[in-house]
């Protein structure tokens, strides 16, 4: 009798274990979904990443992400005579000084104007102020 009664419990038993197990496989999707958002990994370029994690983003950033990031409030606007993007009478003269010329100016900025060293852009690298600056002179010519 005892022993009937053991058999009969360590087969319920092993039945709402497999129970249990299946109801996690069924659900296994829909939990998935539902942690997607954190655990999903930010590649450099994605556009479902915010503007944030592109920047946390290891790698170089591309010209146009660093534009879009540190140059374009000044460069779109014009704001302090900022030369702006796009304008090919005002990047001209800019242009006609030659690539090192600009990108120096990128860099260390112009001295006495609005031109604040890298843009303000601190954590960017030379070469991503490089980047930026051939982005906006392709654009502007
Ligand atoms: C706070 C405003 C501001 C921001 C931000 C800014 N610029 Fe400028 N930029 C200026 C102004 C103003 C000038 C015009 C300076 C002058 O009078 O020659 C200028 C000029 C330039 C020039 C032309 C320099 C020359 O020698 O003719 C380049 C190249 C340039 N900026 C690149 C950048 C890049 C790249 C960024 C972003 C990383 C950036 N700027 C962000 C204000 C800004």
């Amino acid at each position: 009798m005892i022993t009937r009664v053991t058999v009969f419990l360590a087969a319920a038993t092993l039945a709402a274990a497999a129970a249990a197990v299946e109801l996690t496989g069924a659900q296994r999707s829909a939990i998935e979904d539902r942690i997607k958002p954190v655990g999903e990994i930010c590649l450099q370029g994605d556009s479902s990443c915010g503007g944030a994690a592109v920047a946390a983003a290891s790698g170089p950033r591309s010209g146009e992400d660093v534009y879009n990031g540190a140059c374009m409030a000044c460069h779109t606007t014009g704001a302090g005579g900022a030369p702006v993007l796009g304008d090919v009478a005002a990047w001209a003269d800019r242009i006609a000084k030659g690539t090192a010329a600009l990108h120096d100016a990128g860099v260390n900025g112009v001295p006495g104007t609005g031109m604040i060293a890298k843009g303000g852009c601190m954590n960017c690298s030379d070469d991503e102020i490089y980047a930026a600056v051939d982005y906006m002179v392709e654009n502007s010519q």
